[in-house]
């Protein structure tokens, strides 16, 4: 039976969020239904539960590991298909998106699969959610990719309780130096310098990356360790929505994507040597 699942918006003013921030939130206001159109039929397929451009299936890779009965927070939901999944799997999911138009989508697609649970509209570099009240907090290409690290990385600390797993996929850094910022076009060259790597602008939204060894530094001074970081390959003769042709060969050569899995740990670890 549908349920009618409530939202909760937290986010205050928009005036309140950074500029960055208020820029994405337009932009999924504006993508959010013909996003959905485009890419909803790959992205519901293995129950919701599927990482990155080729959908690679979570019961393969197990970033997340078993959630039946934990805490689960999905950083920039979107339509909810990842959340719903878990919820059938017997996760106690919470959706968070900074766009009102994707919680609109997550509503109709719950009710749809008959599931319920809370929907937070507010941006993820700052949660109006208890400290220590997740056991697992993820995203698949969500918030972390259209928000400042150095906010979202202590954020997802706080919200983690000792021992809770942090999982997200985000663009490599290959990808990153080499795709017009203009065009979207991938090329074989490094367009764009690596240090200094943080804010990248494209037309319509504001993206965000890291030197690796930055992400590493920001990971071990909130407190997690690194349990797994996977460079998926595009499988051979992939068909995906979100890769042209030129982007699937240029993934046959180089990683398009990185999924990190982290473990929080009971305190900060200061990096040593350099
Ligand atoms: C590429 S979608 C990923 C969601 C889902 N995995 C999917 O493929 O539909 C990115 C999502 O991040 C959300 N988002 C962007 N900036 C955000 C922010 N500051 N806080 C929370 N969510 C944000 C967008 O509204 C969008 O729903």
């Amino acid at each position: 039976m549908p349920t009618s699942p409530r939202t909760r918006r937290r986010s205050g003013s928009s005036a309140k969020m950074s500029p960055h921030v208020r820029r994405n939130r337009r932009a999924w206001e504006r993508w959010a239904d013909p996003y959905e159109a485009k890419h909803r039929k790959l992205l519901r397929s293995d129950s919701g539960m599927g990482w990155g451009v080729c959908h690679l299936p979570e019961s393969e890779l197990r970033l997340l590991g078993p959630v039946r009965g934990k805490r689960v927070l999905e950083l920039g939901c979107g339509a909810g298909w990842w959340s719903i999944g878990l919820a059938r799997k017997g996760a106690r999911v919470t959706g968070l998106d900074v766009s009102p138009r994707r919680l609109a989508q997550a509503r109709e697609e719950m009710a749809r699969a008959g599931v319920d649970f809370p929907l937070v509209e507010a941006s993820a570099e700052a949660v109006p959610l208890p400290s220590r009240s997740f056991d697992v907090v993820f995203c698949d290409w969500g918030a972390l990719t259209f928000c400042d690290p150095y906010r979202t990385v202590p954020e997802v600390a706080r919200l983690l309780r000792p021992g809770g797993v942090f999982a997200f996929s985000n663009s490599s850094v290959l990808r990153t130096l080499c795709q017009d910022r203009r065009t979207d076009r991938m090329s074989p060259r490094l367009r764009y310098d690596y240090f200094g790597l943080h804010q990248v602008a494209f037309p319509e939204e504001v993206v965000f990356q890291l030197p690796t060894s930055e992400w590493l530094r920001l990971f071990r001074e909130n407190g997690f360790v690194v349990e797994n970081m996977v460079e998926p390959r595009v499988p051979e003769g992939a068909r995906t929505p979100y890769l042209t042709r030129r982007e699937s060969t240029w993934g046959r050569r180089w990683p398009l994507e990185v999924l990190w899995k982290l473990r929080k740990t009971r305190k900060a670890s200061r990096p040593s040597g350099i």
